[in-house]
């Protein structure tokens, strides 16, 4: 179990490259076994939930290799098409091996997936989308099979646009007979990475970042290289941080416009941003005001991965903030730690009310997940005095060199392992 040390207060300055991301890497890895090929990707953060996906990789016969941010894998030998528990558990991405195993064996067999505990995650839209394109799924208890002799073009309308099911679909549908159209489907910049990466493999694909995506199956390249997009909730974390604690940081190396709903509302409270085509500078006194009511959505909405984040960088805000969340249904773990350091929040089912306090202090405080303890972080960042967030592990499966890169920026921040 890590802890992280932090002694708050310091004003954030500097200059920082913002790590690939997570949730582009993601389902790349797992769409690599859809063909007997060799992917080259760069820019992959060193995670644990990376580290979990080659152990996945590697399960199913493919060589996996990490080496700094780069990737290797070879997936002319896959061996199996099952995927133990204990791997499917440690995160909620495993399931996106499903529709590539499928495609690529005619068969998975799998367990329900683990991930961060945000309410209810079902997975019912990703079998669905399956079954319309052809295959059987069935279910006894935790474990999932589902088969298909050939996978068919359909035409799936997705009831949300649930990221993990579109992209389980997008993969599965490279290997499908005929034409299938996704309707509802999400919009995610990931998704646009994805259908890149899916194309250098051979994939006719087309419309990905609207709500219509299509895919005409695919002719096989047997290398692909592919340079995984910069992380824009990585990116909304530095500038949170900077805001909350006061700072003037430049962040390289990211697309600002993929995070343009947090710009907004950090500008709204007072930080001055400017933007430029690959790099995004903030600059905040620390004396932030409440941007009003922010409400998470799918893409291009607020995020409801920054709703921590953006909550922790306005506990001093001067005024009521609120925070709706739409998109899970149980996603505001984070509030009673972030009280621990003097904050004044609320909670009514799916709305919290923030009052922002003149001060915080430090405390010690848990990471409840992912993102929840990379708000703890920018609460103890900002908190007069030491603090302690003590982490099961959450924080690193998404953040790489978190502390390293804070520390660059002078934070006074060091993590025990
Ligand atoms: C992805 C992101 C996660 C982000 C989320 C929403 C990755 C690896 N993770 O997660 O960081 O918070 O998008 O932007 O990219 N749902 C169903 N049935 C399903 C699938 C989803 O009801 O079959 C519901 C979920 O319970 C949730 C909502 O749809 O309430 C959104 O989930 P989804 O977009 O699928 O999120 P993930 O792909 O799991």
């Amino acid at each position: 179990m890590a802890i992280w040390h932090i002694s708050g207060g310091k004003r954030l300055e500097g200059a920082c490259f913002v790590q690939g991301s997570k949730n582009a890497a993601l389902p790349i890895l797992a769409a690599s076994v859809l063909t007997p090929a060799v992917t080259e990707l760069i820019n992959v953060p060193r995670l644990s939930d990376v580290d979990a996906s080659l152990r996945i990789l590697r399960q199913l016969g493919c060589v996996a290799e990490q080496r700094d941010n780069d990737v290797y894998i070879d997936s002319s030998a896959v061996t199996s098409c099952e995927i133990p528990r204990e791997m499917m558990e440690t995160m909620r991405s495993s399931v996106l091996f499903m529709g590539a195993l499928l495609a690529r064996c005619g068969e998975v067999r799998l367990t329900r997936p683990g991930g961060c505990k945000l309410g209810e995650r079902p997975v019912d839209m990703h079998l669905s989308a399956l079954e319309a394109l052809g295959a059987e799924v069935e279910e006894d208890g935790c474990t999932i099979v589902c088969r298909a002799n050939r996978l068919c073009g359909s035409v799936i309308n997705l009831p949300y646009p649930s990221v993990g099911a579109t992209e389980n679909t997008m993969i599965a549908a490279c290997a499908a007979e005929g034409t299938t159209t996704i309707t509802g489907a999400a919009r995610e910049p990931e998704i646009v990475d994805l259908q890149e990466y899916l194309r250098k493999l051979g994939a006719y694909i087309s419309g990905a970042g609207t709500s219509k995506i299509t895919i005409c199956g695919f002719a096989a390249e047997r290398h692909v290289g592919h340079r995984v997009m910069p992380d824009r909730i990585a990116a909304s974390t530095f500038l949170c941080a900077a805001a909350a604690a006061g700072g003037d940081i430049e962040l390289r190396g990211v697309d600002p416009s993929q995070f343009s709903p947090v710009r907004h509302f950090l500008n709204a409270a007072g930080c001055d941003i400017i933007s430029g085509k690959r790099s995004v500078r903030l600059t905040s006194d620390g004396k932030l005001s409440s941007p009003g009511r922010i409400v998470t959505e799918p893409y291009p909405g607020f995020p409801t991965d920054a709703q921590p984040l953006l909550m922790a960088a306005l506990l001093r805000a001067s005024g009521k903030t609120v925070f709706s969340e739409t998109v899970f249904d149980k996603r505001f773990a984070h509030t009673a730690e972030l009280a621990r350091f003097g904050a004044d929040i609320t909670v009514n089912g799916r709305e919290a009310q923030l009052w922002g306090v003149r001060s915080l202090f430090g405390a010690v405080a848990s990471a409840t997940d992912l993102r929840g303890g990379a708000a703890a972080v920018i609460a103890a960042l900002s908190a007069e005095g030491e603090s302690m967030i003590i982490d099961g592990g959450h924080i690193v499966r998404g953040y790489e060199n978190l502390d390293g890169r804070l520390r660059s920026l002078g934070a006074d921040i060091y993590m025990e392992i």
